[in-house]
């Protein structure tokens, strides 16, 4: 499908207005057509081409090898496929951090090359003017806030974030900040929930949670995870949806054997 065809149901203001009325904001990740078609017609409201793809799709432990290419390849996959969903995409690690006028450019080829809808960038105060840059540029962008995977070399590990007062009152800080600059939603990403309440309820644009609560604006997950596809992942804050690994294992292992004893192709399935 071409993005001209796309009818562009959920933007950014619907989004906004969803949270004015107090309706639940549903949003998964999605890095290929495929699965971007069947979440779409599952009735999602936001498709986020997030940078898990380094570690779901390619098999790397972080989220800092995939490139602004890779992250364009998956997002075009993705735009082609959805009809009603907003479609979000991360900026990839190092496509932003160095200055302002690298981030703008980097989110003018996401939006150029890939048709999607917005970008989504990790950080606060310290990534605030390639915010203010790309939002400029007429770019749509949203925050993370939280547990920002790109940033796991300098947290060390992967455990809940802002527990303690000084990082929650950071983190409270930032957030103000991206809704000042104009940020449409920001997504909070493993905190405690009385905090993700507390964020959610002191602004006005929508927070998408992933292990914030249930008192935020809307949820995220991960597709890979919440299919059960990798079995090995299981936070707190995942509640699987499938045994796709087992299923798919199941099928991949009948295959194997119709093959091996001669049972595939039948007569049936041959010319
Ligand atoms: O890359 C990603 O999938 C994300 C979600 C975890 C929010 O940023």
């Amino acid at each position: 499908m071409s993005s001209e065809g796309r009818s562009k149901v959920i933007t950014t203001q619907r989004l906004i207005e969803m949270k004015q009325h107090g309706e639940k904001i549903a949003m998964l990740t999605a890095y290929d057509y495929t699965m971007a078609r069947i979440i779409d017609d599952a009735g999602i409201d936001a498709v986020l081409v997030g940078d898990s793809a380094a570690n779901v799709m390619a098999g790397h432990e972080s989220t800092l090898p995939i490139t602004l290419d890779q992250m364009i390849y998956h997002a075009q996959s993705v735009v082609r496929a959805v009809k009603n969903p907003i479609v979000i995409v991360d900026l990839p690690f190092g496509s932003y951090q160095g200055n302002s006028k690298e981030a703008v450019y980097s989110a003018i080829r996401i939006m150029k090359e890939s048709e999607a809808d917005a970008v989504k960038i990790e950080g606060g105060k310290e990534i605030i003017e390639s915010v203010n840059r790309i939002l400029s540029a007429g770019i749509p962008v949203m925050g993370h806030l939280g547990l920002t995977p790109q940033s796991i070399h300098k947290f060390g590990t992967y455990s809940v974030r802002a527990k303690e007062e000084a990082e929650a009152q950071k983190l409270i800080e930032d957030a103000h900040l991206l809704e000042e600059a104009g940020c449409f939603g920001i997504v909070l990403e493993k905190i405690p929930a009385k905090l993700g309440a507390q964020v959610a309820q002191e602004l006005k644009i929508p927070i998408i949670g992933i292990g914030a609560g249930n008192s935020v604006d809307g949820q995220v997950l991960v597709s890979h995870d919440m299919l059960g596809l990798n079995n090995e992942f299981s936070p707190r804050f995942l509640r699987r949806y499938g045994n796709m690994y087992e299923n798919m294992k199941e099928a991949f292992s009948r295959y194997v054997n119709d093959v091996k004893n001669g049972d595939f192709p039948s007569d049936k399935e041959q010319y």
